[in-house]
């Protein structure tokens, strides 16, 4: 049996969009890409939504922002040690310095009692991570923004659908930033998306991935059609090629909203699926206790169901590379539980952090892994998961 980490849904909305597409060769960022921003904006309850090329550029472009809001290049941004290094990444591509925090290591999300030490002058935007769909703790974090002014961005790349004391994340904040790569819960193949209830935020984000141009109305039809815009000359000069903030390139284009629009279509039933996936995962691990933890779903919180995390307990006779190749060669897919970015990330070594600096983001990024809980996983697989994980614990303790 084979257990894949993802899978993608194309639906035939989407294929015959796409068709339709390629017949118009309307293809740029265009209708497609508009309507999927609505109908995304309208299931995660945000005013608006700004669709880009990546979950990276969603962090990215979300942080640029804040020059148009005082912020200076080098101001600083705290982030969790533990995450995807994208979250670091997107930090140091707009221009900030990246300040991490240790995490918790229950729930894999940001300590929020560590927060406030690392708060300086410096100190712009607050971006927590909800790693694996676990919503962080945000009405703490809400409330340490609030007391030091800082922006409030959510990481949501992995948390489609999560809930956290009755409210979708994304709705604590002053922007989300979504992922919709393949392997996430909401796909675009590639992609990312950025909510938002602030209008003027949205237009910024708007012509920040189309280069900091000054053209950035919602539904510009210079963008998508050959129809006459009456703003195009309103500065006396045409307006796409008025830069108005340095930009970046990260459009969505008609295709992937295609994919986006055919996966939305079956948004809750993605969710849920994967959400009783993951349920049954953590509840079956409850019996290997003694080696293993994972995640919970506390009372007051949905999990946005983007995989089932596994850590290895510092008593188990065996390591986390043994266990993955075990799984490995019996055809289930895993991927490591990332790595705590400033100190076990070669490529952040220059920012002079040293191991022993996070320890619960390291023993998690030395000892975690997540494998996929996605809609093509029933309970065969799941079944066959529980049991090779029961043969590997026979083989390795005696
Ligand atoms: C927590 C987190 N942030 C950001 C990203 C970046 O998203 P993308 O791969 O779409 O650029 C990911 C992607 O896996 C992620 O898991």
């Amino acid at each position: 049996m084979k257990v894949s980490f993802g899978c993608i849904s194309i639906t035939q909305k989407s294929k015959d969009l796409i068709r339709e597409s390629l017949n118009t060769a309307r293809v740029s960022n265009g209708r497609l890409v508009y309507e999927f921003e609505k109908k995304f904006a309208k299931l995660v309850n945000a005013k608006e939504a700004v669709a880009v090329s990546s979950g990276t550029d969603a962090n990215t472009l979300a942080l640029a922002l804040l020059y148009d809001f005082g912020a200076k290049r080098g101001d600083e941004v705290i982030v969790p040690a533990l995450s995807f290094v994208a979250t670091g990444n997107a930090v140091l591509h707009a221009g900030f310095k990246p300040v991490f925090v240790d995490i918790d290591r229950d729930t894999l999300n940001i300590n929020p009692i560590l927060i406030e030490k690392n708060i300086t002058k410096k100190t712009r935007a607050i971006m927590p991570v909800h790693l694996m769909g676990k919503p962080a703790k945000m009405d703490i974090i809400n409330r340490i923004a609030k007391k030091h002014k800082l922006y409030l961005i959510e990481d949501a790349a992995e948390a489609h659908g999560a809930v956290y004391k009755g409210r979708n994340v994304g709705e604590f904040s002053d922007m989300a930033a979504y992922s919709l790569y393949l392997a996430h819960i909401i796909t675009t193949i590639e992609g990312g998306i950025i909510t938002t209830n602030n209008k003027k935020f949205a237009e910024i984000i708007r012509s920040l991935r189309c280069h900091g141009r000054a053209c950035k109305c919602n539904v510009c039809v210079v963008n998508t059609s050959s129809e006459y815009c009456p703003k195009r000359f309103q500065y006396g000069k045409d307006i796409r090629f008025i830069f108005e903030r340095v930009g970046f390139s990260s459009k969505m284009n008609e295709l992937e909203a295609a994919i986006g629009l055919g996966s939305l279509s079956c948004y809750r039933k993605i969710i849920n699926k994967r959400h009783s996936n993951l349920l049954a995962m953590i509840n079956k691990l409850r019996e290997f206790s003694e080696y293993f933890y994972t995640i919970k779903e506390d009372k007051d919180e949905r999990i946005g169901p983007h995989a089932f995390p596994i850590i290895v307990k510092e008593k188990a006779p065996f390591t986390r590379n043994e266990l993955v190749d075990y799984l490995d060669k019996r055809g289930i897919d895993t991927r490591d539980l990332f790595s705590s970015m400033p100190t076990q990330c070669p490529g952040f070594a220059y920012l002079g952090y040293k191991l022993g600096d996070f320890p619960n983001a390291e023993y998690v990024g030395s000892n975690g892994i997540h494998i996929g809980v996605h809609q093509d996983i029933n309970d065969k697989h799941i079944d066959y998961i529980f049991k090779i994980l029961m043969s590997f614990i026979k083989f390795r303790v005696k």
